[in-house]
């Protein structure tokens, strides 16, 4: 049971591997692309529109109670005017009509865990819990996640920070949840994902596959930024530069060695 005296630290070798990244584009940008995607909590599809753009996902869950519609005001306007009249729901599935025509998004309208449960386990790369970010919630979102998640996949928590930026007095219990559940299964941070008003994401896998590969083997980012590299160096190689700047090379490399 949670004692708020007691905060739960996280032990350093689940923290060793972690990098902090700028934002959450830039932590897309360093997703594996063509993945299997679920996104918990997807309001008005701002960050499923984002890793459409970014990861291309081959196929994409957006669980949801689509409730929002039920609320007066959203971001201090009218919720029936940001639905434009659709609905939460109707809304979101009409910004995605084309994905979800094409069988690329499926919506499923439930309560967080009880939807994520209904995933076949074993069959998500990457999920994105950002629903209720009460500790109970957060905490039985996480441990329907566990089987569901592949061996080499991901789990994103948003909204990793203790209160909401409202002045409820409210504590999340992003912070205590995800620290508890990281260390109860092992769970490794690997990116600690800014946000300018500090709303961070933590991005989480098994440790296993942070000791097992190395760290930069895991970074599609660097790799690609690698692979990019490589390229260059074995076209430079090949040029006729390269080949009319040998003995010169030959040349400097001799002086140095004097
Ligand atoms: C902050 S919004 C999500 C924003 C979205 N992930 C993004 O970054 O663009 C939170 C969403 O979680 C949904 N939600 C809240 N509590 C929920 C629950 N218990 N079960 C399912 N959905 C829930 C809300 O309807 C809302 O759409």
């Amino acid at each position: 049971m949670l004692d708020a005296a007691m905060p739960i630290e996280i032990p350093p070798h689940l923290l060793s591997a972690a990098r902090v990244v700028a934002s959450r584009r830039d932590m897309l940008h360093r997703l594996p692309r063509n993945c299997a995607f679920v996104e918990v909590g997807v309001g008005i599809g701002v960050f499923t529109h984002e890793v459409m753009t970014i990861c291309a996902p081959r196929s994409f869950v957006a669980i949801d109670d689509f409730g929002l519609d039920r609320v007066e005001l959203l971001w201090g306007r009218p919720s029936a005017e940001v639905f434009e009249g659709w609905g939460h729901q109707g809304f979101y599935e009409h910004r995605f009509e084309r994905e979800i025509g094409t069988g690329l998004v499926t919506v499923i309208r439930s309560g967080s865990a009880a939807g994520i449960a209904a995933l076949p386990d074993d069959s998500v790369d990457v999920i994105y819990v950002d629903a209720d970010h009460t500790y109970d919630a957060v905490r039985a979102d996480l441990q329907a996640c566990l089987p569901k998640v592949k061996s080499s996949g991901r789990i994103i928590v948003n909204d990793y920070v203790l209160t909401p930026a409202d002045a409820s007095g409210l504590r999340f219990g992003v912070i205590d949840a995800t620290n508890e559940f990281m260390i109860a299964h092992d769970f490794a941070m690997e990116y600690f994902v800014l946000q300018q008003d500090m709303f961070c994401d933590v991005v989480i896998t098994r440790s296993a596959n942070i000791n097992r590969a190395g760290f930069n083997q895991t970074d599609e980012h660097a790799a690609a930024v690698r692979r990019g590299l490589e390229r260059r160096i074995a076209e430079l190689e090949r040029s006729s530069s390269w080949r009319i700047t040998a003995p010169l090379r030959r040349a400097s490399r001799l002086l140095r060695r004097r």
